[in-house]
């Protein structure tokens, strides 16, 4: 195993304070870690103006020999991939630092077999299942960009990121189980491929058995497996070679894909996953997330695999078979490291506690929550009955953007405050900015930026960089926009209040209120929309969308459950909206803008916060929404 650890508050401190004064020594100290074919010549150059990010300049490496081969001389029968299915029935698997070199080695032939070389994009749609990562080294192992698509996306989501970065393969399988559900992954993929015509070969897993049509470009992975053999050596990428696409949520437009590039990921996630959890050596790490996700990326996949970590991978849900199998997975596997969600918390909470108890939690050490803010009740829920009031939580602050957490506690060795994300991990550099931009200094509420690069900053948006340019380093020239808005105490500990955007996190789930409004807009009898989000108690947040029809109709509810499905089948189940309601006008200027202000006030329920409406143009929809809600 790889140590990247500060294991104490005065390592901690000197790190600090040394990626302060030097940044440029600091980091490339860290890379030293690292196995490359040949060191950088230039540690980071950078222009937040332009905008530009380098790191590690003229290094080579290929990130799967750091995740995979350089192990199997230390570790080769660790287990890497600890595999605990969605049927509690199916046995797991345990799959060696040495079976998972060579499942790597033995997919990457078979996607260079049926045409993939590098630099191809290759979108993977699959479900949780050990291949899923295997899929991913394979792509890194020959140098080809994934771009994984959450196979929770609909079909037209998923066309849409497979025709933006022109992928050349799929990789997907028949379906795939979640919870008492069956995903007819194949289906949906075949209903997209229609619209792809860039997609030359389609490779299906088996994972469900279910039946399935056949296409010509389909290939049954086991049978193109077999010819395969284990033996691949590693393409070698420039340190800024791209690794991979994921795509994000926007407030405007389509998604964005956040390129990820080499050298600078692989040294970043590895570095924060062994700092934060404070990992060490035979651990069981769990994280609950799914790879279709940036938190799967870094945190199940790369950052563990890079330091030589065992890390378990999870096909279901938290409520099946029942609401105690996070407890009775973490007391099967005797998980130390436990990462999940607030949205989860939340939602195992209201259940009987006796769920949490009646499981031997005693082998866990160190809690963590992510993607979006852990408000109190859960945080002492969290800390009281899964930690038992002694296992820190690090609550860790980040971005698809960001590549890793930027900002943490270290577990048990920084002090944590609940609610608190707290400090800036050594190497990043916070700031609160007012709404002009000025740096606020001490006790403050403001806008979150950061001033200097860490390494794993996205370095564009495929195929747009003036979009990645105008959403992050526009609006505050100089400085890393991340779209939050953060209070800071005395001690400079950051809360993150939340997005600043029209951005909605729903479950964690990052969403753009502008494409769900197109997505509703596309039916014959609506006119305009708009959609906000309100506070919910197990979602964090949950969406409000207001409508207006063409012509008013008899029967709201047939309106509304097909515009629910216009959602699902547009973008996937999770935009659907909480509520939908049926307006006659939307709260506008009088320059004709949508006041969004007042639609989150109304969806909150806020009434005696709406401020003034008397300059609105029509102020008598307030009162029309209000009435009807
Ligand atoms: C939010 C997930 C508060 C935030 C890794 C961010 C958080 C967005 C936290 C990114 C946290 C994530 N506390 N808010 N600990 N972690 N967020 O791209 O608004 O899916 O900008 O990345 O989630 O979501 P994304």
């Amino acid at each position: 195993m790889i140590d990247l650890t500060y294991r104490n508050l005065e390592s901690y401190n000197q790190a600090k304070e040394k990626a302060k004064n030097n940044p440029e020594a600091f980091w490339s100290e860290i890379a030293a870690n690292f196995h490359w074919h040949k060191k950088w010549d230039t540690v980071l150059e950078y222009n937040f103006h332009k905008p530009e990010v380098k790191w590690f300049i003229g290094g080579q490496l290929n990130i799967t020999e750091n995740c995979l081969d350089r192990h199997l001389e230390t570790q080769p029968d660790q287990t890497a991939i600890l595999f605990e299915p969605n049927n509690p029935s199916e046995a797991a698997q345990h799959i060696s630092y040495k079976d998972l070199h060579s499942r790597v080695c033995r997919v990457a032939n078979m996607l260079k077999a049926n045409g993939a070389k590098k630099g191809d994009r290759i979108c993977i749609y699959m479900p949780m299942v050990p291949e899923l990562a295997i899929a991913v080294l394979a792509c890194a192992r020959i140098g080809a960009i994934h771009s994984v698509v959450f196979a929770g996306f609909s079909a037209a989501a998923l066309a849409a990121r497979i025709n933006d970065a022109s992928c050349s393969m799929l990789l997907t399988a028949d379906g795939g189980y979640r919870g008492d559900k069956v995903t007819p992954l194949k289906d949906i993929a075949d209903e997209a491929l229609k619209k792809c015509p860039t997609v030359n070969c389609s490779i299906v897993l088996k994972r469900t058995g279910q039946a399935i049509s056949w296409n010509t470009k389909d290939v049954w992975w086991h049978e193109a497996i077999e010819k395969a053999d284990d033996h691949c050596p590693a393409e070698i990428m420039d340190s800024e070679d791209p690794l991979f696409i994921l795509y994000t949520s926007g407030s405007t437009g389509k998604p964005k894909g956040m390129v990820h590039t080499c050298g600078g990921y692989m040294v970043y996630t590895a570095y924060s996953f062994q700092n934060v959890f404070q990992y060490n050596k035979g651990d069981i790490y769990w994280c609950t997330a799914d790879i279709g996700w940036i938190t799967g990326h870094s945190y199940i996949v790369y950052g563990p695999l890079a330091v030589g970590a065992t890390t378990l991978m999870f096909e279901g849900v938290p409520s099946y078979p029942d609401f105690d199998r996070f407890w009775e997975v973490c007391a099967k596997h005797k998980v130390n490291q436990f990462y999940t969600a607030p949205t989860a918390i939340r939602a195992l909470e209201k259940h009987p506690v006796a769920l949490v108890n009646k499981h031997d939690l005693s082998s866990l050490k160190v809690l963590g929550s992510v993607g979006e803010p852990i408000n109190a009740e859960a945080w002492h829920w969290y800390d009281d009955h899964v930690g038992k009031n002694k296992c820190p939580i690090v609550d860790t602050w980040w971005q698809t953007e960001t590549g890793g957490i930027l900002i943490t506690s270290l577990a048990g060795v920084t002090p944590q405050k609940p609610t608190y994300a707290t400090l800036p991990m050594p190497g990043v550099q916070a700031v609160l900015l007012d709404n002009d931009g000025n740096e606020l200094s001490g006790e403050q509420e403001g806008i979150l930026a950061i001033k200097h690069p860490w390494p794993s900053i996205a370095r564009t948006i495929w195929g747009d960089h003036e979009r990645y340019k105008n959403v992050y380093f526009s609006a505050y020239p100089g400085y890393y926009f991340p779209g939050d808005g953060a209070l800071r105490d005395t001690e400079g500990n950051y809360r993150i209040t939340g997005r600043v955007d029209d951005v909605v996190i729903v479950s964690g789930h990052n969403l753009g209120t502008a494409p769900i409004e197109n997505a509703l807009d596309e039916h014959e009898n609506i006119v305009e929309s708009a959609v906000v989000g309100f506070p919910h108690d197990i979602k964090g947040n949950a969406l409000h969308a207001f409508v207006i029809p063409r012509e008013p109709v008899a029967d709201n509810e047939t309106l509304i459950a097909e515009l629910r499905t216009l959602v699902a089948n547009t973008i996937g189940p999770i935009a659907k909206p909480d509520r939908i309601q049926v307006v006659s006008g939307l709260p506008k200027t009088r320059s004709g803008k949508i006041m969004r202000r007042i639609l989150r006030k109304l969806a909150a329920g806020e009434y005696d916060q709406l401020g003034d409406v008397s300059t609105l143009l029509n102020p008598e929809v307030v009162e029309e929404i209000k009435r009807n809600s």
